[in-house]
């Protein structure tokens, strides 16, 4: 059964739409979703655009109208943990959208989203994924050689690292230090982008599995409008094919 996969912007769908085989276009609303196969696995491959409402929208449509049995996001974030540089990859073990909540004394204070602790109040921050799922990445990803940033954008050489953690999204690009370290300190998140929190109440609301991979396109500070720019398409590289190396595992 298909596979959905999700980029938000050209610069990540374009590693893996050169990767497909037959492929044949399906527009619907302002997002063209192409049908096709991606190393001998049927999928559905979709740039939906930023944020979590295209995020939503497009999860939606894959699990609704192409009957997708998991979907994956495919692309780049900030880099929230200080142990991580630009070109590293995170694989969310859970997503939070750290924009939801409510609003009190001048601040946010994230909630789950469509929760709030005095009318439905719960336990739980963000979506989990399955660890079974997690261990079975783990074990495909043992000895992948991701290339190293190039030396224009700063590489060293080394090969770029693979973490398991904790992605927040939110619907807005983080160009801040300061709140860069509170939301670490605060919700513990390795990494940052504007989907995934979104991927993950849709895939759960409809019982399906999913997962967010996401190369370190910046470190979300001061300079991370600069380097989204540089970084974004080289990094994006990485996680088309870390996507490519577990799809026969999903
Ligand atoms: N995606 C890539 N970099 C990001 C950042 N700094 N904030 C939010 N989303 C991102």
């Amino acid at each position: 059964m298909t596979i959905g996969i999700i980029c938000a912007i050209p610069e990540e769908l374009g590693h893996l739409k050169e990767a497909l085989d037959g492929p044949e276009l399906l527009p619907v609303a302002h997002a063209e979703f192409v049908h096709g196969r991606l190393d001998e696995h049927e999928v559905v491959l979709v740039g939906a655009g930023i944020g979590k409402v295209n995020t939503a929208m497009t999860a939606t449509l894959l699990l609704d109208r192409f009957q997708c049995r998991m979907v994956v996001f495919s692309g780049v974030a900030g880099g929230l943990d200080p142990a991580l540089s630009i070109g590293d990859v995170v694989i969310a073990d859970r997503t939070i959208q750290h924009d939801a909540g409510w609003i009190a004394e001048e601040r946010l204070h994230t909630y789950q989203a469509g929760h709030v602790p005095f009318f439905n109040p719960t336990d739980r921050l963000g979506y989990p994924v399955p660890e079974a799922l997690i261990a079975r990445l783990e074990a495909a990803l043992e000895r992948i050689d991701l290339p190293p940033l190039s030396k224009a954008a700063g590489g060293d050489g080394s090969s770029p690292a693979i973490a398991y953690g904790t992605i927040l999204s939110g619907d807005q690009f983080l160009n801040c230090e300061a709140t860069r370290r509170r939301l670490h300190a605060e919700l513990g998140g390795k990494a940052i982008e504007m989907e995934g929190g979104a991927l993950g109440q849709v895939c759960e609301a409809f019982g399906v599995p999913w997962l967010d991979i996401r190369a370190l396109s910046d470190l979300a500070g001061a300079s991370s409008d600069v380097d989204f720019g540089s970084f974004v398409r080289e990094v994006a590289a990485s996680s088309a094919m870390i996507l490519r190396r577990i799809l026969p595992v999903l």
